[in-house]
């Protein structure tokens, strides 16, 4: 019998590519599914193994174990990261399971902007902040960033769902920080008889699922996956008030509510959050990686006007 040659790492990447390339239109999205599927299950970075040996042989076993994996990635359309059970966040793996959101690379910039305020507000009054919030925690990711850079400040992170809670739980524990979690729906998670219920923040943040009935019917199948309490909401507007109402009293006089949101929520949203709050909050956006004003800041205002 003719023996079959024993594929290489150049094969399996051909491979890899053509597979992905079934369901992706974008060739740096296809590159970078690779390499993460490379680095887990080969434990190597494919770009640099590429260049330094590409005929380099591939077990059969690690051949079949990335053929099984792109059954599901390509036939069920499962995200990557949940067959890895893990994403990248701010440069960290967090882990992920069908039970919360897969944190998306555009929430880092909420989290590097309420970094670089709560910096500055640190500076103004001499002293770093005590209390950050951070609501609809998911995996974890913000509370989990902000907790690391702000080490002596206490990081409250709630969430509706009890699935979230627990991965948010075994992340904050394989990061080595220490969270108060706690499960309700937005500040009602923080209620009567929780233990934070006599404090005040420095800063919240949310990000909320957002995804209306119109952006709905335009959505990858990957989002299929994630939880639909984690995308969906009936209507943005009663949303962000909700949220804004809330904060009201949450926050210290200065501190500030930021929140991610749908690309044209700075369109819909904005105008009715100012026609309702301005008095209370001082607005400003922050724009995405497309230049979308995705992320919005309400300062409370030190006296009411
Ligand atoms: C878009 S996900 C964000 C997760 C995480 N913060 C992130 O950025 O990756 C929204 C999160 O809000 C939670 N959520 C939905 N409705 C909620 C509510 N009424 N109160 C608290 N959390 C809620 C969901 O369970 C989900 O974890």
């Amino acid at each position: 019998m003719p023996e079959v040659p024993t594929p290489s790492l150049v094969d399996l990447t051909s491979h890899i590519d053509s597979q992905l390339a079934r369901i992706l239109d974008d060739r740096q999205q296809i590159a970078a599914e690779r390499n993460l599927i490379c680095q887990h299950l080969l434990d190597q970075d494919a770009p640099t193994a590429m260049f330094l040996n590409p005929d380099a042989p591939v077990a059969r076993s690690v051949w079949d174990r990335v053929e099984s994996l792109l059954q599901e990635r390509v036939n069920q359309r499962t995200p990557l990261q949940y067959l890895l059970g893990e994403a990248w966040f701010y440069g960290q793996p967090f882990m992920v399971a069908p039970g919360v959101l897969i944190p998306r690379p555009e929430t880092e910039l909420l989290v590097a902007w309420a970094c670089s305020v709560l910096e500055e507000q640190a500076q103004e009054q001499a002293q770093s902040p005590t209390h950050l919030l951070d609501l609809g925690t998911g995996s974890g990711c913000m509370a989990i960033c902000l907790k690391q850079r702000f080490a002596q400040t206490q990081v409250v992170a709630t969430d509706l769902s009890p699935d979230a809670l627990a991965i948010a739980r075994q992340n904050a524990a394989y990061h080595d920080v220490a969270l108060t979690l706690l499960e309700g729906s937005w500040f009602e998670a923080l209620g009567p008889v929780s233990p934070v219920a006599s404090l005040q923040f420095d800063l919240i943040v949310c990000n909320p699922p957002y995804i209306d009935a119109e952006q709905a019917k335009h959505l990858a199948p990957e989002l299929g996956w994630e939880p639909p309490t984690s995308l969906f909401t009936d209507n943005p507007a009663q949303l962000y008030t909700t949220l804004f109402e809330g904060a009201q009293a949450w926050l210290k006089p200065g501190g500030s509510l930021m929140a991610e949101w749908a690309f044209n929520h700075a369109d819909t949203v904005l105008p009715v959050l100012k026609q309702q709050f301005e008095g209370v909050f001082a607005f400003s956006v922050q724009p995405d990686y497309a230049g979308h004003r995705r992320h919005v800041r309400g300062q409370r205002r030190a006296s009411f006007l």
